[in-house]
């Protein structure tokens, strides 16, 4: 979604302002502008397209100035196109905004204010800021802080926002409610930014605004105050991660280099959390022993690659630690009645913390008095500050836009959170508690073995990326396998995919199988009769001549037998196998984008978050 950076100092803005866009362009964009204040006047370059369009603007029309706001635009309200591009300006161009977000009475607001003869440019709802902060100084505010609060009082929805002012040179102002947005603290000088690694290269203090919270940033000072005028004290927190975290370290996208960090990230969570008994620790962990022995139900809610986190969350819960749970897409859970009581611990997965129905879905499930625990990738970010716990899955900042370590890191917290709650339910013998917990720690070399065969796996994309679908199936611990094999193919090769439960493969998709159609089969060996029914399938896609890949256990003769191509992946326990699956499908998809020729770190259409509806 749009991205946002702004910058006060003694320095040039401009520069500083397209570094960080380009550490933001992640997150998705289809236009991107600049504002700063030269001279007492506000001086904008803003274009559709990449960042390197508005590089070539400004080669041709330089800018040099300060303070000033950056912007990448991914498109809600009126297409892309140079004068939806943000910044946007008020009637006398003396304001300046850039906007994440949406304002949801923006209408109504837009005709109040033509009515006063205010006239609008563009088809955006973010116009309707700088003209409504106007249309509040001619109508007496005190000065322009509260100018922009009587103006944030009036709007409905949500915004992060970097405004400017020609007559208030010195200042640079910044309001967050709903969507993110951090302050970052220099020597001498200030920033804001939608996410950390857009200013990590210039300081690793940050102040993370709040909710309906406004920020007063000078070079030599930051105030922060509520919209009602109270100030508020700002905390500063040291960022944990390095710059180079955010490097793609010789790797040629930001995707692969992710795929590879997964053995890393695994280990450590392992590491962390598994002590020399075999017993999962949650450090810090503050729901009460007591609270998981009485818990009646689990929630989990989530979007996209997280929610198929929390399918395989529900099957551990459920096999392991033996509470009902449910899963919803957070979408969804918003609009229905789900049913659920304080006895129910919601559990929100989110790799950024600030997906928009995940929050949502959050504040909801607390008015009815529910605890929450999240699963969450960024410290700082709104979702873990909502939570009553959290469990980090620290794979450290996720640039490529399709989730990969921080989905294998969501799987390998429940893992964590599953040994812990079932040894606190007493579900498990601590036998078999330290029988898993060996296995988990199988998984990190499991994963390198597969990244090992990614020439085979290339191989294989190579023979069936160019038609135009394929289908995906698994059963058990391994369908929410198949469900993130085909979202991963999806969004980055923009071939059609469809993941299935295999078993419902004869209740529909069967229909699409003949001699051209790739059919993913996820048929790792298993203990129990998961494995028969997967032949079973497979036996069946082959009747049909469909082109069979399998994913299966290494030395596996009877599906390499039925299979066109088979990666083979190591010998692995059932509940955990889908964490090793999972990579062959990562690379899969992967080298089928690759040969189509797409834009893997950055698909088309996509946003890293989602922090609108
Ligand atoms: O940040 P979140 O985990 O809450 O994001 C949820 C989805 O938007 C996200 O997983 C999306 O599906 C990814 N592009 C998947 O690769």
């Amino acid at each position: 979604m749009c991205g946002i950076v702004g910058f006060v100092g003694r320095r040039n803005a401009v520069p500083v302002l397209l570094e960080g866009l380009k550490r933001l362009e992640y997150r998705g964009y289809d236009s991107a502008g600049v504002a700063v204040l030269l001279d007492g006047q506000l001086q904008i370059r803003k274009c559709v397209g990449r960042l390197r369009n508005l590089e070539q603007q400004l080669q041709q029309a330089p800018l040099a100035g300060a303070p000033g706001i950056g912007h990448t635009r991914w498109a809600t309200h009126g297409e892309p196109s140079d004068v939806n591009s943000h910044p946007h300006t008020d009637s006398s161009g003396r304001i300046a905004v850039v906007h994440n977000g949406i304002i949801e009475n923006y209408q109504e607001l837009r005709r109040e204010l033509e009515q006063k003869g205010h006239i609008f440019r563009s088809e955006t709802d973010t116009e309707v800021i700088p003209h409504l902060i106007e249309n509040e100084l001619a109508d007496g505010a005190a000065n322009f802080e509260d100018a922009v609060r009587r103006a944030l009082r009036r709007a409905r929805g949500a915004y992060a926002l970097g405004i400017l002012f020609a007559d208030d040179p010195e200042i640079l102002y910044a309001a967050r409610h709903g969507s993110p947005l951090i302050v970052g603290v220099g020597d001498g000088e200030h920033f804001i930014a939608s996410d950390v690694p857009a200013i990590l290269n210039e300081t690793s203090r940050v102040i993370y605004l709040n909710d309906g919270e406004i920020a007063v940033l000078k070079a030599d000072g930051a105030s922060v105050f509520t919209l009602d005028g109270r100030a508020v004290r700002p905390e500063i927190k040291k960022v944990e991660f390095q710059a180079e975290a955010i490097e793609r370290a010789g790797f040629e996208t930001f995707m692969m280099k992710e795929i590879h960090e997964q053995p890393r990230v695994l280990r450590s969570l392992i590491a962390k959390h598994i002590d020399s008994n075999g017993h999962a620790q949650l450090p810090g962990f503050s729901l009460a022993d007591e609270y998981i022995k009485g818990l009646a139900r689990i929630m989990i809610v989530s979007c996209g690659t997280a929610y198929h986190a929390g399918m395989y969350g529900r099957l551990l819960f459920e096999n392991l630690a033996h509470v009902p749970v449910e899963t919803d897409l957070a979408s969804e859970f918003r609009y229905r009645n789900p049913m659920v009581d304080p006895g129910t611990l919601i559990i929100a997965v989110s790799q950024s913390g600030e997906t928009a129905d995940t929050l949502a879905s959050v504040r909801l499930a607390r008015k009815w008095g529910c605890k929450v625990l999240s699963i969450c990738n960024v410290r700082g970010s709104t979702l873990t500050r909502e939570s009553d716990a959290v469990f980090y899955t620290e794979a450290g900042p996720e640039i490529g836009v399709a989730s990969t370590k921080a989905y294998t890191a969501q799987l390998m917290a429940f893992c964590l959170l599953t040994l812990h709650i079932a040894r606190i339910r007493g579900t498990i013998s601590d036998s078999a508690t330290r029988e898993l917990a060996r296995a988990l720690q199988r998984i990190p070399d499991a994963v390198h073995y597969v990244l090992g065969r990614k020439d085979d796996i290339q191989k294989i994309a190579g023979k069936h990326h160019d038609g135009p679908s394929s289908l995906y199936l698994g059963r058990k611990y391994n369908y929410p396998t198949a469900l993130e094999g085909a979202l991963k193919n999806k969004e980055i090769s923009y071939q059609h995919a469809e993941g299935y439960a295999a078993g419902e493969m004869k209740h529909g998709p069967i229909a699409l199988i003949n001699e051209y159609l790739p059919v993913v089969c996820i048929c790792t060996r298993t203990e129990d009769e998961v494995y028969d029914k997967m032949i079973s399938n497979i036996k069946e896609v082959e009747a049909r001549h469909g082109r069979i890949i399998a994913v299966a256990t290494e030395n596996d003769r009877t599906v390499a037998g039925l299979a066109e191509d088979v990666i083979s992946v190591p010998d692995m326990r059932d509940e955990f196998s889908p964490i090793v699956n999972i990579v062959a499908l990562q690379l899969l998809a992967y080298y089928a984008a690759q040969a189509r020729g797409t834009d893997i770190d950055k698909p088309r259409n996509l946003a890293k978050s989602v922090t609108v509806e």
